[in-house]
């Protein structure tokens, strides 16, 4: 008989999609009309949850399935999961590193570039016919400048490369200086972006980095800073990145992620000294298919009683 996973949103493609299918009875609670009663009818069926960073499985979740024995997860982060409800009934939770490594970082990369060489407003500039009137204003170089680095793992490392081949510098802020990295470490977040011209958050996020940056971070990041935001939206307090874009406390913003996803304030909607994506940081066909596989192939490992491949170590 086939074990019975709880699919809590609609992020793998067709194919993976076919093989959790194929190798599971599938709960699809996001095509649900009335999830809560899927959930009641269902309870005691259900042994693993597919979720994603998106949607939380919280203590509440967590309690009210029985049986459930693993949380595989598509994303990197798990703040969303409840992991010390998880580690008291010890159940098993997975997440997708690495594969999504490269495409993440590139996408702060990205960011940097674009609110640095104004590349949304160009695109915009020669659409609506203003290029005909004359040029647009000038950017700013990331070469020779200073990226700060909020958090030196597998992506906050990956960023540190990229920088270096655009010729910038390299300090990094972390709960702990790295033996194995050649970049100046910082303690002090808000010495940390006093020195940077570009402070690049990859973090984890939770209750250990809540608000990390704040008005005082900001302030010290300074007019000709600009903040790079690829980790979580509740590491910034948003309220003061807005006050600092607006009074122009710091220069700009790349933003990937928000605090409230996928609504994004109207503030920085109207700002022209911000870029906004909408959370794609791993959104390649490529990646999402190798985080695809691990959420499906973790499933399998674990019901046939192998080891996981990608075990979240704190849980
Ligand atoms: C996405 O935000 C992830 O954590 O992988």
């Amino acid at each position: 008989m086939k074990h019975t996973v709880l699919v809590m949103g609609n992020y793998l493609q067709p194919a993976e999609m076919q093989a959790l299918e194929e190798s599971f009875d599938t709960i699809h609670l996001w095509k649900e009309k009335d999830p809560e009663a899927v959930l009641q009818a269902r309870r005691n069926d259900i042994q693993g949850i597919a979720s994603v960073h998106s949607v939380p499985v919280s203590r509440t979740l967590i309690e009210a399935l029985p049986n459930l024995e693993i949380i595989s997860q598509f994303a990197v982060g798990y703040d969303n999961i409840d992991l010390v409800a998880a580690k008291e009934r010890g159940i098993a939770v997975t997440n997708t590193p690495d594969v999504l490594t490269d495409d993440t970082a590139d996408t702060g990369m990205a960011l940097l570039l674009a609110v640095s060489r104004r590349v949304c407003e160009g695109d915009m500039y020669v659409r609506v016919g203003k290029w005909l009137n004359g040029n647009m204003p000038l950017g700013w170089s990331p070469k020779g400048k200073v990226a700060g680095i909020v958090g030196m793992g597998r992506i906050g490392q990956s960023v540190a490369r990229k920088c270096e081949a655009f010729g910038m510098k390299i300090m990094y802020q972390g709960p702990r200086k790295k033996e194995d990295v050649p970049y100046v470490y910082e303690p002090d977040v808000q010495k940390l972006a006093e020195n940077a011209d570009y402070l690049i958050l990859t973090c984890p996020g939770g209750a250990a980095t809540r608000h990390l940056v704040n008005a005082d971070v900001l302030k010290a990041l300074g007019p000709k800073g600009f903040l790079i935001n690829i980790a979580r939206g509740s590491v910034v307090d948003e309220d003061a990145l807005i006050t600092a874009l607006i009074d122009k406390t710091i220069l700009g913003a790349g933003l990937d992620v928000y605090p409230d996803e996928p609504r994004v304030r109207e503030e920085l909607i109207k700002m022209d000294n911000v870029v906004l994506l909408p959370h794609i940081g791993s959104a390649t066909h490529e990646t999402r298919k190798m985080m695809g596989e691990l959420v499906v192939n973790n499933l399998r490992a674990h019901f046939a009683g192998g080891p996981l491949l990608t075990p979240v170590k704190a849980a």
